[in-house]
């Protein structure tokens, strides 16, 4: 049976690499970000891994984005949701403008609770769904120059471990995970990059939540740093 999963900001880093690793044959793809030329490029090896790809682009801010997505994602009868977009910033508080303040906010908790609500309708037509919702350690506890970005995966914390209450008795599986430092586009500025994550490793552990079983389900999972500096 075909499955259908959407990756938002698989363009790149993290969502990238889960887009590689799910793409297999029978299965479809809707890759989304707003580099274009990623996304093109990023086809070409999902086509090639035999799997169907179909792109949206946008930004995660525009109600016409949040509407494309959602109606890309019922008409392919949508299996799985990764909400894996976010944005980042390292700054302390008061240095922070007001613009960056509101994108944060609607990046990285807003637009992800758009989708589920445009999403969850079909999954539980069909009492079957999985969402995976891609958060941080700084989503349990605070970090110095994340306020922003804390309070943003704090949100989609307590989103989703609440929306777990109502909807898993009627078949929908919801996982959040809960990462460390990775080596991404989100932490170039770090001198200690062999020592992060690498993305390909993590998209390989959160791919295998991809599967179904009849009397157990993860909640959650946390992927930490093997090394320290
Ligand atoms: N990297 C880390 O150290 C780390 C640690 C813990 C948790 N995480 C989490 O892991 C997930 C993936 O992060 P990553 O490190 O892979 O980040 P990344 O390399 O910066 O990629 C972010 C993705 O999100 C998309 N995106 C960002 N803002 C967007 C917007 N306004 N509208 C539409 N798309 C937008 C980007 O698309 P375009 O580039 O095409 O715009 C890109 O595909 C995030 O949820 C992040 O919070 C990361």
């Amino acid at each position: 049976m075909p499955i259908t999963i959407l990756i938002t900001g698989s363009s790149q880093g993290l969502g990238k690499e889960l887009a590689l690793v799910l793409a297999d044959k029978g299965r479809t793809i809707i890759s989304h970000g707003r580099d274009k030329s990623s996304l093109d490029a990023l086809k070409k090896q999902i086509e090639k891994r035999g799997a169907e790809n179909i792109i949206v682009r946008g930004d995660l801010t525009a109600e016409k984005t949040i509407a494309t997505l959602v109606s890309a994602a019922k008409k392919n009868n949508i299996d799985i949701l990764i909400n894996n977009a976010a944005q980042y910033l390292n700054c302390e508080f008061l240095n922070m403008k007001e613009n960056e303040i509101h994108t944060m906010v609607e990046v990285n908790f807003i637009s992800q609770v758009k989708l589920v609500r445009g999403i969850l309708p079909h999954f539980l037509e069909k009492n079957k769904g999985l969402i995976i919702n891609i958060n941080s350690l700084a989503g349990q506890k605070g970090s110095y120059g994340e306020t922003l970005y804390s309070a943003s995966k704090h949100a989609l914390k307590g989103f989703s471990n609440s929306l777990k209450l109502e909807v898993l008795s009627k078949g929908i599986r919801i996982t959040d995970v809960y990462l460390a430092a990775m080596a991404t586009k989100m932490t170039f500025q770090r001198k200690d990059q062999d020592l992060l994550i690498k993305p390909e490793e993590a998209a390989k552990l959160i791919s295998q939540l991809c599967t179904e079983n009849e009397s157990v389900y993860v909640s959650e999972i946390q992927l930490l740093r093997r090394k320290y500096g």
